[in-house]
């Protein structure tokens, strides 16, 4: 079945079995690693890409959801001022280990500063509940995130 959508800003067509699932779409027709396995039930957050402008994992959706629809992975975070801000600060507080959970953490922290983006951590944990960390006890996730939104707040970014 043909399936059209917008990938990371850009219209893309593809020819592809409907049921077959998003992330795998994303990782094996697109090339788009950043998505990763983790749980493969909508658990663990590895695989959350922005669907239609709401955060969701794509591990539970398949290619025919996508049909129509506005997807921005990790990949396409990144490009964005807000994703590179997020980096800056993940960075700047060593709040990333083994990396493998980094993507979906991305993806998330962005749809928070792009929709609301208040550094108040108590939100930001709300903002992050779907996203499970093996390496870390959340704190520097948490305060990366944190510093990147006072720096959206106070025009430094
Ligand atoms: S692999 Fe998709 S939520 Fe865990
Ligand atoms: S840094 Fe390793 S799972 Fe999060």
């Amino acid at each position: 079945m043909k399936i059209n959508f917008i990938l990371n800003k850009e219209a893309v067509s593809i020819d592809v079995d409907p049921m077959k699932r998003l992330l795998d779409v994303l990782r094996e027709d697109f090339g788009l690693m950043g998505s990763k396995e983790g749980c493969g039930e909508g658990e663990c957050g590895l695989c959350t890409v922005i669907y239609d402008n709401k955060p969701v994992t794509s591990c539970i959706l398949n290619a025919i959801h996508a049909d129509n629809k506005e997807i921005l992975t990790a990949e396409g975070v990144a490009e964005e001022p807000l994703g590179k801000l997020l980096i800056e600060c993940f960075d700047e507080t060593n709040a990333v280990q083994c990396g493998i959970c980094f993507p979906g953490f991305l993806v998330s922290s962005y749809h928070y500063l792009l929709t609301d983006g208040e550094p108040v951590l108590e939100k930001i944990k709300t903002a992050l509940s779907g996203n499970i960390c093996r390496c870390t006890g959340y704190k520097k996730i948490f305060e990366s995130v944190l510093l990147a939104c006072q720096r959206k707040k106070s025009g430094e970014a």
